[in-house]
């Protein structure tokens, strides 16, 4: 079986990239989200990204009236049962996702390749409430997905060798390059990642210095593009505590204890830019 229709489920910031990049190279995608009115944006989104790479000539208009004729809206889960590949990418909570892959297991046929883009979450233990954990995977990609080079590609305990190596290569047929990561909590990138911008937080909490200079010292001291408070309100502080609590969950170590100021940012529903207001206010 080779993989040529693929629905993503969350049109979200992930969701719409990766279902832009898949239809990009070729694949016929059905994106779907439980939120209708989150649907049409992340079409929209997708939309203003081709014309914008039109107008850069990056794409032709040929290659951007391709992509859209591939991508199609699924107003239903059940169209699931026409694809070959799900990839998920919805809010990262493992009861929703559980919930989420008991119902594909039920929909989709027998072949289709669950994968998830969970940031952090146990690929094995989001395997096991299907039937078919040897067909479970994690393809991990990075914000923003059509800039942004890497997948992790995370095995659980069950995955089978065919499936990795079909997501791999899926992986490198959309242009990215991959790299297997054994599934422990954050795999690689997060678990490397996430203290540092919890670290920052910690130091905005401690009033070692403000946000804005925080960035400045990351961004012209170490040259990273972002500093690691726009980064935390880019990928979204939902998110990232999200993922600090199941780093402090998984290895039961107080080194990754989530700051008590990004729990107050997110009980107030600053989630980043995503929302308005984060460690950053965005108009
Ligand atoms: N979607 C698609 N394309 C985007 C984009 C987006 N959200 N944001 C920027 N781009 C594109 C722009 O269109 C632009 O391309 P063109 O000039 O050809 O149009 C290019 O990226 C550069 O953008 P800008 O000039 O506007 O801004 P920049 O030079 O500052 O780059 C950036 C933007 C690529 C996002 C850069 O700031 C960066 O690399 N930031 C760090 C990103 C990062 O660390 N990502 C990983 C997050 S962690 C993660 O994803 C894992 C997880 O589980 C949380
Ligand atoms: P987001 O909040 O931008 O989008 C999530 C979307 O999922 C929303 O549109 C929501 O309506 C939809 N949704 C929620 N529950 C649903 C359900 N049961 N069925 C269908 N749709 C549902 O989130 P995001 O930043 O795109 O993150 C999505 C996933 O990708 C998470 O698991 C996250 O950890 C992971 N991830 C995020 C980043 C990042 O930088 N934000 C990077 C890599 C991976």
């Amino acid at each position: 079986m080779t993989i040529k229709r693929v629905m993503v489920i969350g049109a979200g910031q992930m969701g719409a990239g990766i279902a832009q990049v898949a239809a990009q190279a070729g694949f016929e995608v059905l994106l779907h989200d439980a939120n209708g009115t989150a649907l049409d944006e992340g079409i929209q989104r997708i939309e203003k990204l081709l014309t914008r790479a039109v107008q850069k000539t990056r794409i032709t208009d040929e290659e951007k009236a391709s992509t859209l004729n591939n991508l199609k809206r699924a107003k239903k889960l059940e169209d699931a049962r026409t694809c070959d590949l799900v990839i998920e990418a919805i809010v990262e909570n493992m009861d929703v996702k559980s919930k989420l892959f008991r119902e594909l297991d039920e929909i989709t046929p027998a072949h289709t390749i669950l994968a998830t883009n969970t940031s952090s979450l146990p690929i094995t233990e989001i395997a096991a409430v299907t039937n078919r954990p040897e067909q479970v995977i994690g393809m991990h990609f990075m914000n923003p997905v059509p800039v942004m080079k890497l997948v992790e590609v995370i095995r659980g305990i069950q995955t089978n060798d065919e499936t990795y190596e079909k997501i791999s290569q899926m992986a490198e047929e959309l242009g990215k390059t991959s790299v297997e990561v054994a599934d422990f909590p954050g795999f690689a990138a997060n678990r490397i990642l996430m203290p540092m911008i919890n670290e920052a937080i910690y130091a905005v909490y401690e009033g070692v210095a403000s946000p804005e200079d925080i960035d400045t010292v990351m961004k012209l001291g170490m040259n990273h593009p972002m500093g690691p408070l726009q980064l935390a309100d880019f990928i979204g502080l939902d998110t990232c505590l999200y993922i600090m609590e199941v780093l402090y969950d998984g290895f039961a170590d107080s080194k990754y204890r989530p700051c008590p100021l990004l729990r107050k940012y997110v009980k107030a529903g600053w989630h980043g830019k995503k929302s308005g207001r984060g460690f950053y206010v965005y108009s």
